[in-house]
C-alpha cells in the first residue's frame, strides 16, 4: 500500500460520510467524502454506485491499525490523464469511473447537467430498478403506447434518401423563392419553428424568411399574413401526419388558392411540398392528385417526437440548417443516453429529478431561458412534456419564463409565491456574437463599471445571481442544464435528451407517452357548431 499510488478498487458500501472501496488482497480504503471533489458534493449517492470499478489514490495508510485513506481529487491531471489513456474504450464505457472522468472531461462536454440547486433530490438508489425495467420497455417496445417509439432509434434508422431529396428541395427553394410558409400545427410545426428560431435567432438576414399558419383561425392574424405574401415569391410546406386537422387544412386552402391565383396551378405544384402520413389520409390524396413533391411522417413517430423527421428537418433545411449535423447530435445522444445507469445517466437523471418533484406536491415545471430566440425551443418542450404527461388528472404543468424579461413579471411570484414550482434552466454558456459596453466619458448612468465587459458576461451574472436568489432565498428548486453553445448538433443532441427524458418521466408516472385522447373533445364540440357532418 504504497502512499501517493494510484489503485483500482470496487465500490462495496456507500455512506453519506464517504465510500468504502475494496482493493487489491481485500484491503478495504475509505474515499471520505472530503476526499471526492474540490467541489461541494451534495449527495455522495448521486456519484457512486455498488460494484463501480474506480481508480483512487493512497493518501496514507496506517500500518497498525490496517486504514488506508483514499482521494480522488488528489489525482493529478496528468495522472488522470494517464490512466484515460490506458483504459480501452470498452472499459471507459463499462466499468465505470465515471465520476472523475466525467469531471475531468467537464469542459468539453456540449450539455451538462447541474443539480447543486436542487434541494429536494431523489435517493437515485430508490430508481435504479424502475429506471433499468422502463428502459427495457423503451427499447424492447412493450410499454403503453409502444408502436409510437419509431423515433428512440430514429437518429441510426432515418431514411437516408428522403433526407438527400429533402436537402436538394431545400436548396431549390431556397434559390427561388423569398418565403417558405410551414402551415401546421402542434407537432407539426413546434420543433422546426424551435429550431429555426433557436439557431438562426429572430432577426437574421437569410435570404429567405420562414412564416408560420395552420396553428390559428385568428382572422387577423391570417388575413396580415396573406396580405403579406400577395407581394412576395412564397413556397408552402403543409405539414399534417393525419391530413384532416382543421386549422391546418383551413389556412391551406386559403394559401393554396393564393398561390395558385397568383402564379397558376403547374407553378404552384413546385412550390408546394407536403409531410403527411405515407399512405393515407386527405393530404395524402390531395398530394397525390395533384403531384405535390411529400415527405413522410412515419406510422410509429407522434407528432411531437417527430422533430427530427421531415417535419422539422425540411423547413430547418430550407433555413440553412445544416440537418446532418442536427441528426448528428441526436444520433449521439441516443447512442449516450441509451443506458439504465442512473447514476451517469444526465437524461434519466433528469427524468427521475422532474418525477421526484412532482412526487413531492409541485405542480409546475417552469422551463426557463436567457435566451428570447429559445422561447420557441420552450413552447416545444410545454407541448412535449403538457400532452404526453398530462393524464389521468396526472402529470406536471409545463410553463416557461424567459429571463431578464420575465424577472421583472413572474420574478416576483418565483421568489416569493406559492411554492408550487420548480424551474428548469436551459443556459448557454457561450454565445455566437460578443458586445462589449462602451466606456462613456460622463457616466451618467453610472454604468463604467461594466466598460469592457460583454453582454455575455452581464447575462451569465445575471444567471447566477438569479440561481442562488430562486434556490437558496426563495426555496424553489433549480434544475440546470447547460449547453456549451447552441448549434446544430448540441440541438439535436438537446431535442433527442428531452424525448427520452420524457419518455421515462410518462412511464414513471404510469402514464402512456404518445397518446393524446384528450384533445379530442375540444374538436368535436367545435365540429357540432360548425355543422360538420356527422357531428
Ligand atoms: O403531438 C401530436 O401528435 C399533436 O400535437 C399533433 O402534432 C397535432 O395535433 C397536429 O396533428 P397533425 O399532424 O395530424 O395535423
Amino acid at each position: 500500500m504504497k502512499v501517493g499510488s494510484i489503485v483500482r478498487g470496487k465500490v462495496v458500501s456507500i455512506k453519506p460520510y464517504g465510500v468504502f472501496i475494496k482493493l487489491d488482497g481485500d484491503k478495504l480504503g475509505l474515499l471520505h467524502i472530503s476526499e471526492i471533489s474540490n467541489k461541494y458534493i451534495k449527495n455522495i449517492y448521486n456519484h457512486f454506485y455498488l460494484n463501480q470499478l474506480i481508480s483512487v489514490k493512497i493518501i496514507s495508510y496506517d500500518k497498525e491499525s490496517d486504514h488506508i485513506s483514499l482521494s480522488l481529487k488528489q489525482i493529478s491531471k496528468i495522472e488522470k490523464e494517464e490512466i484515460i489513456k490506458k483504459l480501452n474504450d470498452f472499459t471507459k464505457l463499462n466499468e465505470n469511473i465515471n465520476f472523475w472522468i466525467n469531471d475531468y472531461y467537464k469542459g468539453d462536454k456540449n450539455m451538462t447537467l447541474d443539480l447543486n440547486y436542487v434541494k429536494n433530490l431523489p435517493n437515485f438508489k430508490d430508481y435504479e430498478d424502475r429506471v433499468r425495467k422502463i428502459n427495457q420497455m423503451i427499447n424492447n417496445k412493450t410499454g403503453e403506447g409502444n408502436d409510437f417509439l419509431g423515433w428512440t432509434t430514429w437518429p441510426k434508422d432515418y431514411d437516408k434518401k428522403e433526407v438527400e431529396r429533402i436537402i436538394k428541395k431545400a436548396q431549390y427553394i431556397r434559390d427561388n423563392y423569398e418565403v417558405l410558409v410551414v402551415c401546421g400545427i402542434g407537432g407539426s410545426y413546434l420543433g422546426a419553428r424551435a429550431a429555426i428560431e433557436a439557431l438562426n435567432g429572430l432577426k437574421n438576414q437569410d435570404k429567405i424568411e420562414i412564416i408560420y399558419m395552420g396553428q390559428t383561425f385568428s382572422s387577423d392574424y391570417l388575413y396580415q399574413q396573406i396580405e403579406y405574401l400577395k407581394n412576395k415569391k412564397f413556397a408552402i410546406n403543409v405539414i399534417s401526419k393525419s391530413g384532416t386537422t382543421t386549422e391546418t387544412s383551413v389556412s391551406f386552402r386559403i394559401l393554396k388558392e393564393l398561390l395558385e391565383s397568383k402564379v397558376g396551378k403547374e407553378e404552384a405544384r413546385k412550390a408546394i411540398i407536403a409531410t403527411t402520413d405515407k399512405e393515407k389520409g386527405a393530404l395524402k390524396t390531395l398530394s397525390n392528385n395533384e403531384g405535390y413533391e411529400t415527405y413522410v411522417l412515419p406510422d410509429d413517430i407522434g407528432g411531437r417526437y417527430s422533430v427530427l423527421t421531415a417535419v422539422g428537418l425540411f423547413p430547418m433545411a430550407v433555413a440553412g440548417i445544416d440537418i446532418k449535423k442536427v441528426l448528428q447530435g441526436a444520433y449521439d445522444a441516443m447512442v449516450k443516453f441509451d443506458n439504465d445507469d442512473i447514476y451517469t445517466n444526465d437524461c434519466y437523471k433528469y427524468a427521475v429529478c422532474r418525477y421526484h418533484q412532482y412526487l413531492n406536491n409541485k405542480s409546475v415545471e417552469l422551463f426557463v431561458s436567457y435566451e428570447p430566440q429559445l422561447v420557441e425551443l420552450n413552447e416545444w418542450l410545454k407541448q412535449l412534456f403538457g400532452e404526453s404527461e398530462g393524464k389521468d388528472d396526472k402529470g406536471l404543468l409545463p410553463d416557461s419564463a424567459h429571463f431578464s424579461t420575465d424577472l421583472h413579471s413572474l420574478g416576483q411570484f418565483i421568489q416569493e409565491g406559492s411554492k408550487v414550482l420548480f424551474e428548469t434552466v436551459l443556459f448557454v454558456k457561450n454565445s455566437k456574437h460578443e458586445i462589449l459596453i462602451p466606456n462613456d466619458d460622463e457616466n451618467l448612468d453610472g454604468l463604467n463599471y461594466l466598460t469592457g465587459k460583454t453582454l455575455s458576461y452581464i447575462n451569465e451574472k445575471a444567471f447566477l445571481g438569479t440561481l442562488e436568489a430562486h434556490s437558496k432565498t426563495g426555496g424553489v428548486d433549480n434544475i440546470v442544464l447547460y449547453l456549451d453553445k447552441m448549434d446544430e448538433y448540441n440541438l439535436g443532441f438537446l431535442f433527442y435528451f428531452f424525448m427520452r427524458a420524457c419518455a421515462m418521466s410518462a412511464y414513471l408516472l404510469g402514464i402512456n407517452p404518445f397518446n393524446q385522447p384528450g384533445v379530442e373533445i375540444y374538436k368535436k364540440n367545435m365540429f357540432h357548431l360548425l355543422g360538420k357532418p356527422g357531428y
